[in-house]
């Protein structure tokens, strides 16, 4: 049977169905690295923070069975040095999630909408698979189960982009144990800078500073803890600690005139974001200005936020 003349040929077909997750950057309030395993990977003690700075991805429902992405800034002008094929975090998400779920046939394309630095120290590429993780398992209609254990296999940070808030990452960063709810905000002032650095490099560059002293079984000092969990701001910024930070500042040495300009200006601390380059100030609330005002007017950085934290992980949008 053939419909009116003008009619589409295909006049009851759904439209494309798309699915909004988010998901959060993180700062490493401690992160004490311990020694080279032989996967590569270092053992870790670390407490992660996620903040509210968040990446969106949209995942829509493809036939052909392809996984594609496009990534975008806030602006949506396309962000240059991400790749575009398995080597993304979002795409390999989709295409393990759906062997892992039973449906390796579904095609799916994903826009990733970027707010969280590239190769900034701050788990960019690692939000974006949560998020791409939470929104294809929506789309999909698959069980939540596979999801903790697909974000471990995907990389260090994944796990706690699903989960957020604060927690104790162990292993390689994968173990997790949440730690309990903070009472108040932290603020912080991010420094951005214009490019990367790649974390493989800085923890070699650790190891080589470190030479055969491959360091002690990392351990978190729970002062930290408990200041967190009490919002002990000042004893906080006495506690933030980052193993990474001399291999960072041998990398990039300008980013220690930042911290100086940082903590000049009245952050309470400033630190490594990760493996940086992100710095990231602990204020109080009243001096993110100055702060910002400050470390915005250092050679190398190319933008400032202030964002607060802890925030919650991803979660589908809307
Ligand atoms: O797990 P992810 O893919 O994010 O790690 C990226 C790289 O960072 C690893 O290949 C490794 O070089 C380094 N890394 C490490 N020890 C960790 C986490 C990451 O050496 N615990």
């Amino acid at each position: 049977m053939s419909g009116p003349p003008g009619a589409s040929t295909a006049p009851f077909a759904p439209a494309a169905r798309s699915v909004t997750a988010r998901a959060p950057a993180k700062i490493n309030l401690s992160l004490r690295v311990g020694a080279l395993r032989p996967d590569g990977y270092h053992t870790l003690a670390t407490v992660f923070h996620a903040v509210h700075l968040d990446d969106l991805v949209t995942a829509t429902a493809v036939a052909g069975g392809e996984v594609t992405v496009e990534v975008a800034d806030e602006h949506g002008v396309p962000v240059p040095g991400v790749p575009l094929d398995e080597a993304n975090l979002a795409v390999r998400a989709a295409l393990w999630l759906r062997e892992a779920s039973g449906v390796p046939e579904r095609g799916v394309h994903l826009a990733v909408r970027k707010s969280i630095p590239v190769a900034g120290g701050m788990a960019g590429g690692s939000a974006d698979a949560a998020a791409a993780l939470v929104a294809c398992a929506e789309l999909w209609g698959t069980d939540l189960d596979p999801l903790a254990r697909v974000a471990a296999m995907l990389g260090s940070d994944v796990p706690f982009a699903l989960t957020g808030g604060c927690a104790i990452g162990t292993g390689r960063g994968e173990h997790l144990e949440t730690l309990s709810a903070v009472p108040v905000p932290l603020h912080w002032v991010l420094a951005l800078a214009g490019t990367g650095l790649s974390t493989p490099a800085v923890y070699a560059a650790l190891d080589e500073l470190r030479g055969a002293d491959q360091g002690a079984e990392p351990r978190i000092d729970l002062r930290l803890v408990t200041a967190l969990e009490r919002s002990l701001v000042g004893a906080l910024g006495m506690l933030l600690d980052n193993d990474l930070e001399a291999a960072v500042l041998g990398l990039r040495p300008a980013l220690a005139d930042t911290l100086a300009a940082g903590r000049q200006a009245g952050a309470r601390a400033g630190l490594v974001s990760g493996s940086g380059p992100t710095l990231a100030f602990l204020v109080d609330a009243h001096r993110a200005a100055t702060v910002a005002r400050a470390v915005a007017r250092q050679p190398g950085v190319a933008d400032v936020r202030h964002v607060t934290g802890p925030a919650p992980g991803a979660a589908l949008v809307g």
